[in-house]
């Protein structure tokens, strides 16, 4: 039986914040049993809360039903306790608290627990699915409670610094017109409207130019947005951003509040001193380096165009590639002819996944030469590709030739996954870098249509809007990305606020004027009554606090977070609603044969 909390148990201290110089002060804890040692005569129980553990200990002088009642803790148990700090016979050095403990003199067990389906103990190796389906016990752990206390803390920085620099928090609705253009929207039916549906947004976008349009100059939203796509390590199909925007700026301004931020970040949070202003990088030269929009700084292994001394080459993997209008494009991978024949087979079924036909390869391993392509190749020839990646002893060449977009693709993911194989990849060695210039679209090949590359409402170079319905591959925009270690940490741009350009950009999209004026017809109407120019950005917040606490799965710093199929284990959602509810809402779900 669960005893009560009285008026005059009040907690004096938190678990993790007795030191010796509480010694001789009355002390009332209240926490979970971490572990319960009974040894005979003596019984020592570890309290744990958010804060740490101190040790509760019962002995000879303790009264009898208190020891009794000591003896029936069990772990996870929620005890009241109170007793007089002392100092501790043995001491335990490897936790804060671990010169004293409490002699408890009085006990009450708030509440027992059955045995927990694994134990709460930091750095679990529980399978993550029983850990997610009792999440409220995983998050008892440590180390995940610390995640999740620490994105608070950032929060916080992010709420404070962007006040004082005048930004005001705004709300806008979470019940809004589907998003045409964007990933695919969650649908909310209406119960009023029978047939028609509210979406819940991919973000705030029109809602926070809607608001510099007000006049509201300089927005904040701490925002949750809701993606259907597919999941992966960085993303979730809900997440939250720190969303802003800001009239009367240019892109530097933009850049420049943001480098203040993340300034700001790294030193209260991280003691790094972040020197500005922070590395820009067209996104041309990007790709051409590193094969990717979202370059991870922390190491080499860049790319090199060898196609000028390959071209017409007997090889016809090469040749076919570069005649095709694609190219042949290699990195040296510095110390890499340790990596064995079999592991070079790994890293061939790795870039096969990013739709690479195959990986040539050449190592110099100790002057003793091997290679994939060497005989297919004149003596020149290779000497030329040798010399042009600057192979030396020791060195390991990969190349793969294609269309540019599969050998940026392939080559950009394969030199972040050798780097993670030779450990290189320190995740508190911070590299942050802009990404600038992005091409405006972003043509899809399936589809034979071009999208915007990051939404219809960035703005395109000034000397490039001639080009918008001509000729849209060669538009550049006036967007930029936050990188950090390889991951998108944010993004933005400068907002098209001319209804003349936007009606171009919508045109150049593919939507005829009257399509344009049925899905975005608000927003045309608004830019006629006096639109400051404007920009913004938005952070992945659950993205930057994951890379500020070195860490790998964004599910890490959130909550409840959802697995991989876009379900949450623990309350078992998404599920079938109540067929009255489906009946209010006019909706007949039809059974589809890929249901579970
Ligand atoms: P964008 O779509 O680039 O821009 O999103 C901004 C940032 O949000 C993060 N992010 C995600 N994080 C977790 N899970 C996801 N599914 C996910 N999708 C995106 C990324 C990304 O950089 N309205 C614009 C911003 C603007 O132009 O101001 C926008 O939403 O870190
Ligand atoms: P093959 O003549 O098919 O045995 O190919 C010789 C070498 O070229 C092998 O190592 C292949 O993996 C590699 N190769 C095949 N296609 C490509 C490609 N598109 N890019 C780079 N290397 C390739």
């Amino acid at each position: 039986m669960s005893q009560l909390l009285t008026v005059n148990d009040k907690r004096t201290k938190y678990c993790g914040q007795f030191r010796e110089s509480d010694v001789g002060s009355r002390a009332c804890v209240m926490g979970w049993v971490q572990r319960a040692r009974d040894l005979g005569s003596l019984i020592f129980i570890d309290l744990r809360d958010r804060t740490g553990i101190v040790q509760l200990a019962f002995d000879d002088n303790t009264a009898r039903e208190v020891f009794d009642l000591a003896f029936s803790v069990r772990s996870e148990f929620v005890l009241c306790a109170k007793g007089v700090v002392r100092e501790r016979s043995s001491v335990n050095d490897t936790i804060p608290t671990g010169h004293v403990e409490i002699a408890v003199d009085e006990l009450k067990i708030l509440s027992a627990s059955q045995t927990p389906p694994f134990e709460i103990v930091e750095n679990s190796n529980v399978k993550p699915e029983l850990r997610l389906k009792h999440r409220y016990l995983d998050l008892r752990r440590p180390d995940l409670q610390q995640h999740i206390i620490d994105r608070a803390k950032i929060t916080r920085i992010a709420r404070e610094y962007f006040a004082d620099q005048g930004f005001i928090d705004i709300e806008t609705p979470n019940l809004i017109a589907p998003t045409p253009e964007g990933a695919r929207d969650y649908l909310v039916p209406s119960r009023v409207h029978h047939g028609k549906f509210y979406a819940l947004p991919q973000s705030p976008q029109l809602y926070k130019q809607l608001l510099m349009l007000s006049g509201f100059d300089r927005y904040i939203q701490i925002a949750r947005c809701f993606r259907d796509e597919d999941l992966r390590a960085d993303r979730q199909p809900e997440f939250t951003q720190i969303d802003l925007e800001m009239s009367f700026v240019t892109q530097d301004d933009v850049i420049s509040v943001t480098e203040g931020f993340l300034k700001k970040v790294f030193k209260e949070f991280k003691g790094i001193d972040l020197e500005l202003p922070l590395l820009r990088m067209t996104y041309d030269e990007a790709m051409n380096r590193f094969g990717s929009d979202k370059p991870d700084l922390r190491f080499g292994f860049e790319l090199t165009d060898l196609s000028s001394v390959l071209s017409g080459c007997g090889f016809k993997v090469f040749a076919g590639a570069i005649e095709n209008g694609g190219s042949v494009r290699g990195i040296n991978i510095k110390g890499g002819a340790k990596f064995s024949r079999k592991e070079i087979d790994s890293l061939t079924e790795f870039v096969k996944s990013y739709k690479a036909k195959g990986l040539a390869w050449y190592k110099n391993n100790a002057g003793e030469v091997s290679s994939s392509y060497a005989k297919f190749l004149t003596d020149e020839e290779n000497a030329a590709v040798v010399n042009t990646l600057g192979i030396e002893e020791g060195d390991l060449a990969l190349i793969v030739a294609d269309k540019n977009k599969v050998v940026f693709d392939s080559l950009g993911a394969l030199r972040c996954e050798v780097a993670k194989r030779m450990g290189l990849l320190d995740p508190n060695d911070y590299k942050l870098l802009w990404v600038t210039e992005f091409p405006l679209f972003e043509y899809d090949e399936d589809d034979g249509r071009y999208y915007a590359k990051h939404h219809p409402f960035t703005m395109p170079f000034a000397e490039d809007i001639e080009y918008l319905t001509s000729d849209p591959g060669r538009v550049r925009s006036i967007a930029y990305d936050i990188v950090i270690n390889g991951t998108e940490a944010g993004g933005g741009s400068i907002r098209i606020h001319d209804g003349e350009i936007q009606n171009k950009m919508f045109e150049a999209l593919g939507f005829t004027p009257e399509e344009a004026h049925a899905k975005f017809g608000f927003l045309l109407e608004a830019f006629k009554y006096g639109t400051p120019p404007h920009g913004g950005l938005a952070f992945g917040l659950d993205r930057l606090v994951t890379l500020l606490l070195g860490l790998e799965d964004i599910r890490d710093v959130i909550a409840f977070p959802k697995v991989q199929n876009a379900s949450e284990l623990m309350t078992k959602c998404p599920s079938l609603p109540d067929p009255k509810a489906l009946s209010e809402l006019a909706i007949a779900v039809i059974e589809t044969e890929d249901e579970e």
